[in-house]
């Protein structure tokens, strides 16, 4: 509780999920997005938005308080540590089946809804790849087996 997080790509697919998994856990979170994503990023629980295209956010308050080494961890390894730094979790090592089955969990209890993009075929894998790599699917990217 009290703790502030900051997520950096919050409108893709680890991104959707770290807002809302920040939320549950009790943080004030800010994601960092671009204006098309703005009103989905808030309407999954985030706190407060940073448009990317029209502000630099390492320049405003959200950063300031930090060193440049906290700025680049932050950005590099922030969503991890926000997963991974919560009171449920409360270890650095991953625990596939343990951390899945609170996913699990959470969005049966309607908790965390997971916000998908585009659902493609088996068949189509290729190009469902090719769109995922282009960066800016807007959470997940589903392949229909
Ligand atoms: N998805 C997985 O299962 C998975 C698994 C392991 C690791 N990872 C890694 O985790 C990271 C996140 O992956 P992801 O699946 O969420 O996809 P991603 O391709 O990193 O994120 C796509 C989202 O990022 C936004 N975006 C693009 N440029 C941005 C910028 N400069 N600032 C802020 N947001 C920006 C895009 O929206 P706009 O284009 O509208 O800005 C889009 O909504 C990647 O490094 C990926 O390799 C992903």
């Amino acid at each position: 509780m009290g703790q502030k997080v900051l997520i950096y790509g919050a409108s893709g697919g680890i991104g959707t999920f770290a807002v809302q998994i920040a939320k549950y856990f009790g943080a004030e979170v800010t994601g960092v997005c671009s204006t098309r994503n703005l009103d989905m990023v808030r309407s999954i629980g985030a706190d407060h938005v940073i448009d990317y295209t029209q502000e630099d956010f390492i320049k405003n308050d959200v950063a300031t308080g930090g060193s440049m080494a906290q700025i680049f961890q932050a950005l590099l390894i922030g969503p991890w540590i926000s997963m991974t730094g919560s009171k449920k979790l409360g270890s650095s090592t991953f625990k596939p089946n343990k951390d899945l089955a609170f996913m699990k969990e959470l969005i049966e209890a309607g908790k965390v809804k997971p916000v998908i993009d585009r659902c493609y075929k088996l068949s189509e894998v290729a190009e469902a790849l090719r769109y995922y790599s282009e960066g800016h699917a807007r959470g997940k990217v589903v392949i229909t087996v």
